[in-house]
């Protein structure tokens, strides 16, 4: 990340740190073993936004945004990776899990959702919300050495939301060809990011890439990318609803 956009993000989270902390510390249902206060029944959106905003405070760079990707980046997102047939998702950087919950929506069943996250509270959250996918609680820049064998070859799609644009052409590279080798040649590699600019240098890592789509209603926009080995670029794909798998 540029060093003015890194400064503006660390003023941004050091003038909303303290008061933020302060409400989501007194929040009764919230603290971890702190406070007498009886816990309160919380709607799962407001617990998931508190939890999402607890961690975005705690390491502002790394979750990359103070709330869920909202209903605009979501639908957007969840259109273009749910396809019909067997083929599993990796979703990398599942946060707290909204992306997945559209994808469940859509017809995708939990069974064939492999979500990598690196924030433990995180991952414990995807846990309970999604108990029959799978959930690795780990870095997800080098995805072939997190994924079980098992998995191998019936992953058609990863899905990322991990921050590539900030890793070093080297990481870029390994992080590609990971992906890569987990789907085969005509896996794909979805990127959703801020970037209105392919966040991956194709030429340099032998891509090919296509935008999907822009989602204006999110702040920042959010737009989102799908990458594949050059010259295998498929055709947007169609949304819809999936039968079961
Ligand atoms: C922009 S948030 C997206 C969260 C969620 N998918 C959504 O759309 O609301 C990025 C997420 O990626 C996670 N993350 C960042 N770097 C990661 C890494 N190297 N490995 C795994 N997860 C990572 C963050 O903890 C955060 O939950």
């Amino acid at each position: 990340m540029p060093a003015e956009r890194q400064s503006l993000a660390r003023r941004l989270q050091r003038a909303t740190a303290l008061p933020l902390r302060r409400a989501v510390a007194t929040w009764p249902d919230y603290g971890r073993g702190g406070g007498t206060a009886k816990p309160i029944a919380m709607p799962t959106q407001t617990r998931e936004r508190l939890l999402f905003v607890r961690r975005w405070l705690a390491h502002p760079l790394r979750v990359g945004a103070m709330l869920p990707s909202s209903p605009a980046l979501v639908d957007l997102v969840a259109r273009n990776a749910a396809r019909a047939g067997d083929e599993a998702i990796l979703e990398l950087g599942a946060g707290t899990g909204t992306i997945t919950a559209a994808l469940v929506a859509r017809g995708v069943r939990e069974e064939r959702l492999l979500l990598v996250e690196l924030d433990d509270d995180m991952a414990d959250w995807l846990r309970r919300r999604f108990p029959a996918a799978t959930v690795i609680r780990g870095n997800a820049s080098r995805p072939a050495e997190l994924v079980p064998t098992a998995w191998h070859g019936r992953i058609g799609t990863v899905l990322s939301g991990i921050p590539v644009l900030r890793f070093s052409l080297a990481d870029q590279r390994t992080f590609v060809m990971q992906c890569f080798a987990l789907t085969g040649p005509q896996g794909r590699l979805l990127q959703y990011s801020y970037s209105p600019v392919a966040p991956l240098p194709v030429r340099q890592l032998g891509l090919a890439r296509q935008r999907l789509g822009v989602a204006l209603g999110n702040l920042p926009p959010g737009f989102l990318w799908c990458f594949t080995p050059a010259g295998e670029v498929p055709t947007k794909v169609a949304a819809g609803r999936e039968g079961s798998a």
